[in-house]
């Protein structure tokens, strides 16, 4: 036997297959025991956690699968890491400013985070980004330090207006940031009749773009922000209005997830020169707003491919710095205070979801025949015969017969000439070739690129418990690429591979796009799952905009969420259970009264009674079980 077939799969074979530390950022990793891991930096240490663990007390408390799980370390460390990394580089450049953050609501606007957030960035006067009139009534009974910036994105009407002055006037830190010209009259007029000097900020359209999905968010066809003439109009109106002095702020948004660091400093570089003649201009200034786009490393690949970034935090806080430093040097005027409003890189880590398995379906050829009658239709032997001559040496040239071969039977089936059987026979013939392929092409040291892919040519199904339109919508819309992996038995080599199709009866509802370091996969190993077993798999990095744009897709509703907390001793506390929606919640969502369905179908069932069709004992039980499922969870138990 060879070597390599000797050594005993352990789990850092599974990290390693997964990319576990490329896109885990430290936090996330498999113990000795195959397990997934929590990993919370304390000042003691690492301590970690099995999410199985938390799975567990989870079940115990009745909030079982599927399940939102939010580590609450996770949001502090990341708020720790953004803060103390700019801290880190102001300090190595001697940049004069300050660094402040603000985090956009919209990324994710559930309370717990906001509440957490507000909590725990105090220390730093981390602030708040509203982009709407709700979220700025959220901001302001939700911020807890008003040294805290509260940057006003976004249209603004007389309410949002009014709410934002008279909050400045008890001593909120708020900018209105001007989208566009028009906002600007009412904003002088609001700021007249109440003699309050309001912050004023304004949006850059900015010629510089970044690569990625959020591409179309910077440069000329951006929606938000002023053209340059734009902008000398608003300094002519401010002049003549005498708020020049209210103008201390220049912000733009380039895009969520800017892969490349060469675009994130191209566009610093055309801010700060905005800002630098904007104070030229007469405007005291004294902030400059890079928006969002720090992005997440989620196939760890530290590149610049849409799903991944080249560049670390301290690397992008250093060239933030660094550039404005730079640029703003030169004009010979105070450093700014730099504010970020970054959203996805701060909460990404912290939520995970888990999901269990309902079914397989596996892709397993039928035991195939000795050898295949003579008179057998020539495409079936064609087939057979690239089984049988199958070879390390040969493998790229069976791989390109079988293929074309499998494509000919189903030509020929839909002219009628292969019956459904022979078709049946040679798709079981290509399984087994793809399986004995995949096998010989392990033990090749170097995979030809068109070989590559011989793991995605037969997959199994896995049925998970969730809805990826309710849970993970940016893979259904954007084809996000988020890391899964199975929580446990990562000691064991995974032998399998499949795409997991979600409870939706959507054809779109499946995750079929891994992180991968070279490109995106199509199938995720897993192992091979027993019939009874409760194989569970998370999906991680999932914090940012996933809650609040996911739908009722299939009346699947939200799921159950969990909060913990983990201790420096390794326990770790639920500090916050919600129970997801209830079939009754969900439908009453679109229009339906539960009380009514109730009704209805009760009447239904004595109807069936009077006709015959049920007994009075079948009417009790099947209206218990209507009564019971409207009051029960949207996902299936097991
Ligand atoms: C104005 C603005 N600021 C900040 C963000 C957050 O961006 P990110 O999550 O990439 O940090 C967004 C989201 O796209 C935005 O529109």
């Amino acid at each position: 036997m060879a070597k390599e077939l000797l050594k005993k799969w352990k789990s850092v074979d599974s990290a390693d297959l997964y990319g576990i530390k490329e896109w885990g950022a430290g936090y996330f990793d498999v113990n000795d025991d195959g397990e997934a891991v929590v990993t919370i930096p304390f000042r003691s240490g690492k301590v970690a956690v099995a999410l199985g663990e938390i799975v567990d007390g989870s079940r115990a408390r009745g909030l079982g699968m599927p399940l939102l799980l939010r580590i609450e370390n996770l949001l502090d460390a990341q708020i720790t890491r953004l803060n103390e990394s700019f801290r880190k580089a102001i300090k190595e450049y001697r940049y004069r400013g300050d660094y402040r953050g603000v985090f956009p609501i919209k990324v994710n606007q559930q309370q717990q985070i906001i509440q957490q957030l507000t909590r725990f960035g105090a220390q730093y006067n981390h602030g708040l980004e509203a982009g709407s009139k709700g979220e700025l009534l959220v901001a302001l009974a939700m911020l807890t330090s008003t040294d805290s910036p509260l940057i006003c994105n976004g249209y603004k009407d007389r309410e949002f207006i009014d709410l934002g002055v008279q909050a400045t006037r008890m001593g909120y830190n708020v900018f209105f940031v001007i989208e566009m010209l028009g906002e600007l009259p009412l904003i002088i007029e609001r700021a007249r009749l109440t003699g309050i000097r309001p912050n004023l900020g304004v949006r850059l359209k900015l010629a510089a773009r970044a690569g990625g999905h959020w591409s179309e968010s910077g440069g000329d066809f951006s929606l938000f922000g002023l053209r340059t003439t734009q902008l000398v109009d608003l300094l002519d109106t401010l002049k003549e209005a005498e708020m020049l002095d209210c103008l201390k702020l220049v912000h733009y948004h380039l895009g969520s997830q800017i892969p490349n660091i060469r675009d994130v400093r191209h566009a610093v570089h055309e801010t700060a020169r905005f800002y630098a003649d904007l104070a030229a201009e007469g405007a005291p200034m004294g902030y400059i707003d890079l928006g969002g786009g720090l992005g997440v490393d989620y196939d760890g690949s530290r590149t610049n491919f849409v799903h991944s970034m080249n560049y670390t935090m301290d690397e992008y806080c250093a060239d933030v710095i660094e550039v404005i430093m730079n640029v703003i040097d030169e004009q010979n005027i105070d450093h700014p205070t730099v504010i970020t409003e970054s959203g996805r890189a701060t909460v990404a880590y912290s939520t995970v979801l888990l999901f269990d398995t309902l079914e397989v379906s596996r892709s397993e050829p039928h035991p195939l025949p000795e050898k295949l009658p003579p008179d057998s239709h020539e495409m079936l032997l064609n087939i057979e015969e690239v089984l049988h001559t199958l070879s390390l040496k040969n493998l790229q040239e069976c791989y390109n017969d079988a293929l074309y071969y499998r494509e000919a039977v189903r030509d020929h089936f839909k002219l009628g000439s292969i019956t459904l059987r022979e078709r049946a026979l040679a798709e079981d013939y290509f399984t087994e070739i793809m399986r004995r392929m995949t096998a010989l092409k392990n033990k090749l040291k170097r995979v030809p690129s068109a070989l590559e892919t011989l793991d995605d040519a037969v997959f199994d199904v896995v049925y998970g418990n969730f809805s990826v339109f309710q849970s993970l919508p940016d893979s259904w819309a954007i084809d996000q690429v988020f890391p899964v992996i199975p929580i446990s038995r990562l000691n064991e080599e995974p032998t399998r591979s499949a795409i997991i199709a979600d409870i939706t009866c959507d054809s779109d509802g499946k995750i079929d796009r891994f992180p991968d370091f070279h490109d995106v996969r199509r199938t995720l190993p897993i192992h091979d799952i027993g019939p009874e077993e409760q194989y569970v798999f998370g999906v991680f990095l999932v914090g940012a905009y996933q809650e609040t744009l996911g739908d009722l897709h299939n009346l699947f509703g939200d799921t159950n969420i969990v909060s913990v907390r983990i201790n420096e001793d390794g326990s770790f506390d639920f500090t916050n259970e919600m129970p997801g929606d209830s079939i009754g919640g969900v439908v009453s969502m679109v229009n339906y009264e539960p009380k009514t369905l109730l009704r209805m179908f009760r009447e239904k069932a004595e109807q069936a009674v009077r006709d015959r069709k049920l007994t009075v004992d079948e009417r009790r039980r099947i209206l218990e079980t209507y009564e019971l499922s409207l009051r029960g969870y949207t996902y299936y138990k097991r």
